[in-house]
C-alpha cells in the first residue's frame, strides 16, 4: 500500500534509537503494517548533532514539517509543554495521529490533546510515557477495560531507582550515582524533574487517569522526591530489614461521600521481602489491583534509549496500521469527575 508518512520531533536519546529501528527492520515494520513507514523528516534545534540522521531529513521547522501534506503520523520525543502543545494540537486537529512519550504534557494537558484527537478521528497514543519499555497504559486501557482498578503502585522512575539502587548496594553517593543515569541515558534533560519527583508525580497523573476514567493532573498529585535521602536514612532502612524506593501511589479511595481518587509520589521504606525491594537500577515496577483481576505486577526497564524507543514503535506500528485498514486506537475513557483528596485526607 501507500507508505505511512512519518515526522519525528526530536531525535535525542529515544529518537535516535527509533530512527535506527525504522531502518534496521523496515521490512518487519511494513509486512506488520501493510505498508512501509517513511519518515519524512526529522525535526531538531541543533541540526549538527545529528550525523547518524540521512541530512535531508533534518529540519529545524517543526511546525512546518507536522503541516506536510504526507506526514500521517507525528512522533514527539521533544518533551515538554511548549512550543510542543500548539504542534501536537494542530496535528490532531488536522487528522494527523500522535505518538508521544510526552509525560509532562501528557500530565497537564492529556485532556485537550484527547479532545483534538476525538474529534477529528486521529489516534493519540503515549504508551512510552510512563515506565519505557513496560506495556502498562495498554493493559489498563484495554486488557482490563472490563475491571474496576483500584490501585496502581510501585517505582515508576529509572534514575532515582537507579539512584537509590546504587546508594544502598554500594554506598555510592548521590551526586556519582546521578551523573552515571544521565551518562546511560536515564535522567531528563534537567534531572530535578527525576529526583525532585516532577517525572513519577507526571506518570502517576497520567497512571491515576486512565485506571480510574478520570482526569488527573501532575498539579493534583502530591509529591516529594529523594533529594533529602541521606546514606544514613538508608543504613537505618537497612537495619530495619528494609530497603528505601521512590514510591507512585493512586487508589481510588471509597468514603462516605462517595469514591475519589489519592495520587501521591514520595520516598519509602519497603521490607527486603518485597518484590519492589529487588527492583534495582533502571527497571521499574508497577502493581496495579483490580476487583476481579486481583493483583498483577509489570516489571522491566523504565528509562532508556532503545527500551523507549521500543515502545515509541509499538504505537507507531498501531496507529500505522489504523491508517492502513481505517482503525481506530483507544479512546479517551475520561468518564468520571472524581474528587482528589490531598494526603493525609485519607
Ligand atoms: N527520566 C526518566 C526516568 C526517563 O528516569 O525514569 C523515563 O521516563
Amino acid at each position: 500500500g501507500r507508505p505511512v508518512g512519518v515526522a519525528l520531533l526530536g531525535c535525542g536519546v529515544v529518537g535516535s534509537q527509533v530512527v535506527r529501528l525504522l531502518t534496521e527492520q523496515a521490512d518487519e515494520l511494513a509486512a506488520r503494517v501493510g505498508a512501509p513507514l517513511r519518515l519524512v523528516g526529522v525535526a531538531v534545534r541543533r541540526p549538527q548533532r545529528h550525523p547518524d540522521v540521512p541530512a535531508d531529513l533534518i529540519t529545524t521547522d517543526a511546525a512546518g514539517l507536522v503541516a506536510r501534506e504526507d506526514v500521517d503520523v507525528v512522533v514527539e520525543l521533544v518533551g515538554g509543554i511548549e512550543p510542543v502543545r500548539g504542534l501536537l494540537l494542530t496535528a490532531l486537529k488536522n487528522g494527523r495521529s500522535v505518538v508521544s512519550a510526552n509525560k509532562a504534557l501528557l500530565a497537564e494537558d492529556g485532556a485537550a490533546l484527547a479532545a483534538a484527537a476525538a474529534e477529528s478521528g486521529a489516534d493519540l497514543y503515549y504508551e512510552a510515557s510512563v515506565a519505557g519499555a513496560i506495556p502498562l497504559l495498554r493493559p489498563i486501557q484495554q486488557s482490563l477495560a472490563g475491571d474496576r482498578i483500584v490501585r496502581v503502585a510501585g517505582i515508576v522512575n529509572g534514575t532515582t531507582n537507579f539512584i537509590l539502587s546504587a546508594m544502598a548496594s554500594t554506598g555510592a553517593n548521590y551526586a556519582e550515582a546521578l551523573e552515571e543515569a544521565g551518562r546511560l541515558g536515564y535522567a531528563e534533560a534537567d534531572p530535578t524533574a527525576d529526583v525532585d519527583g516532577y517525572d513519577a508525580a507526571s506518570k502517576a497523573a497520567i497512571l491515576a487517569s486512565l485506571a480510574f476514567h478520570t482526569r488527573v493532573t501532575a498539579d493534583d498529585v502530591h509529591r516529594e522526591g529523594i533529594r533529602d535521602v541521606t546514606a544514613a536514612d538508608i543504613a537505618a532502612a537497612r537495619a530495619l530489614g528494609c530497603t528505601v524506593k521512590l514510591l507512585a501511589i493512586c487508589e481510588q479511595v471509597e468514603g462516605p461521600a462517595g469514591p475519589s481518587v489519592s495520587a501521591r509520589v514520595h520516598p519509602a521504606m519497603i521490607p527486603r521481602s518485597h518484590p519492589l525491594a529487588s527492583v534495582s537500577g533502571a527497571y521499574n515496577a508497577v502493581f496495579i489491583e483490580a476487583a476481579a483481576a486481583g493483583q498483577l505486577m509489570f516489571y522491566g526497564q523504565g528509562a532508556g534509549g532503545p527500551q523507549t524507543a521500543s515502545a515509541v514503535l509499538g504505537d507507531l506500528v498501531a496507529a500505522a496500521r489504523n491508517r492502513v485498514i481505517g482503525g481506530r486506537g483507544p479512546r479517551d475513557s475520561a468518564h468520571a469527575d472524581l474528587p482528589i483528596v490531598a494526603m493525609g485526607d485519607t
